[in-house]
């Protein structure tokens, strides 16, 4: 059969969730440098150009005019300034009228000048390298004659390079230590918002397999609709089992009553026949009637035990009392077959547990009646209850004739019977009825066998 839910785990919600966040937060931190970088190229380049005007001011104020002659004193020191910085290079140009004055005289430039309020700055490419400049021009009057003095300075950008590289490696170090951060908190964002689902899961997958509760109210808005439909559906399958469960402890009920009719009208026909053959066929039938009764009986005690386990009763009781009585109830069985019941406890009758009398008689009673049946005649079945730190142990001890053919842990099965019952009435319901009922109040059972070919049966109680 082909399994209609199959794991995608490229699909889970965790994965798309980290996937999603991921990717956010790798297109902010991008942005975020991307910026960032852009902020501190336009600062460095807002601090060259203030370098660059205070220089073409220093040349301005070195103007003069005398006897009509444009006369300038270079200021060195504000140029070797300018170079200092960065080990820049400094190209400049001067011109009066477009005439060649001072400078670099390949150095040409054809933009425009601002003025000495509002210079022009820009990008030019020289030598094979981009340079920053400021361009201005200025008026000058000399003999009523206006001068037009256009002054570029442009300076190499090592400094700004250099300034930018080492800012963007620690912005780049901060951008990934963002971005690390960011997945880190995406990580545990996902894992959050799929903890309800999760909660949801293990309440789901904990459960026994006999467990039908409904499951828990308490899940978040979007998982509600699937909760409801759950919890709709182990309804219609509670009551669908609860039907199945009647109707087989009815029809069980049903059988008991006429069997035992039938039996007692054969044992009578018995008493009275005198022909061996119908004798034969009397006994026959008496014996199938018992066969037939047991597993009546059983299939009546597996329902109940069911439905206790559906609406568990629970109650404080003492466990010394329960096994001691249980055990006196079954000591005309041990007797028939000169069988030696022994009980022995060192718990106090004052200890008590919380738990469902009933499922713990039911499981008991199997497991009794499974002692005296299986047990060698004339042997010891000895019934001991003791208590370690945190469990009340319940051992039950069979010895057996022929051991060697057992292997109890492979008779829990419904209906699954050993080799040594022969002629020994049952069903093969009893230890299914003994795991589900242990199951149900929280106890262990275990079956094993022991030395010299004892059968040991042990029900394991928490406290
Ligand atoms: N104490 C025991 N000693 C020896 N054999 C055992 C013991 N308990 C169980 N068995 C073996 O395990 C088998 C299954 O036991 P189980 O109680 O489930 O069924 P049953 O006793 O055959 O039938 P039922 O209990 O319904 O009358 C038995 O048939 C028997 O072979
Ligand atoms: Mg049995």
């Amino acid at each position: 059969m082909v399994d209609p839910v199959r794991l995608n785990p490229g699909l889970s919600i965790r994965n798309r969730l980290l996937l999603q966040l991921g990717v956010v937060a790798f297109v902010i931190s991008i942005s975020l440098f991307l910026l960032a970088r852009q902020v501190i190229v336009q600062a460095v380049t807002a601090t060259q150009d203030g370098l660059l005007n205070a220089a073409v001011q220093s040349i301005v104020d070195k103007i003069t005019v005398i006897d009509g002659t444009v006369s300038l004193d270079l200021p060195y020191d504000t140029f070797s300034l300018l170079g200092a910085v960065g080990e820049d290079r400094i190209f400049y140009r001067i011109a009066e009228n477009d005439r060649f004055l001072t400078g670099y005289e390949d150095f040409s430039y054809n933009g425009v000048f601002g003025d000495l309020r509002a210079p022009v700055f820009g990008n030019i490419e020289y030598l094979g390298e981009t340079f920053r400049f400021v361009a201005i021009e200025n008026i000058l009057f000399s003999n009523d004659k206006p001068q037009r003095l256009t002054i570029i300075i442009a300076q190499s950008q090592n400094f700004q390079a250099s300034v930018q590289t080492r800012i963007s490696n620690n912005l780049l170090l901060v951008t990934l230590a963002f971005l690390l951060i960011a997945i880190l908190v995406a990580y545990l964002t996902a894992n959050l918002t799929i903890r309800p689902i999760d909660r949801f899961t293990m309440d789901v997958k904990q459960r026994g397999p006999t467990d039908l509760r409904k499951v828990s109210a308490d899940v978040p808005i979007e998982l509600l609709p699937l909760a409801q439909s759950l919890n709709g559906f182990i309804s219609r399958f509670r009551s669908a089992l609860r039907q199945t469960e009647t109707f087989i402890a009815e029809a069980a009920h049903h059988i008991r009553t006429p069997l035992s009719v039938v039996k007692s009208e054969s044992e009578l026909a018995l008493r009275k026949s005198k022909n061996p053959e119908n004798r034969e066929h009397l006994r026959n039938i008496i014996q199938a009637v018992d066969w037939t009764n047991r597993s009546a009986t059983q299939l009546l005690d597996h329902a109940m035990v069911l439905y206790r386990i559906e609406r568990p009763e629970k109650a404080k009781l003492s466990l010394q009392q329960t096994a001691g009585d249980l055990v006196s109830q079954f000591q005309p069985v041990a007797a028939l077959r000169d069988l030696d019941l022994r009980f022995s406890s060192d718990v106090s009758i004052e200890e008590k547990v919380l738990l469902d009398r009933t499922l713990l008689e039911a499981a008991l009673r199997n497991l009794l009646d499974n002692a005296l049946k299986y047990a060698k005649p004339e042997s010891e079945v000895n019934v001991s209850l003791t208590r370690t730190s945190k469990r009340f142990e319940i051992a039950i001890t069979n010895w057996v004739s022929r051991p060697k053919s057992l292997n109890p842990s492979k008779l829990l099965k419904k209906f699954k019977r050993g080799e040594n019952t022969e002629n020994i009435v049952g069903s093969g319901l009893g230890l299914s009825i003994v795991t589900e009922a242990a199951h149900a109040i929280n106890a262990e059972f275990t079956i094993r066998k022991i030395k010299r070919g004892a059968i040991c049966a042990v029900l394991s109680i928490a406290c």
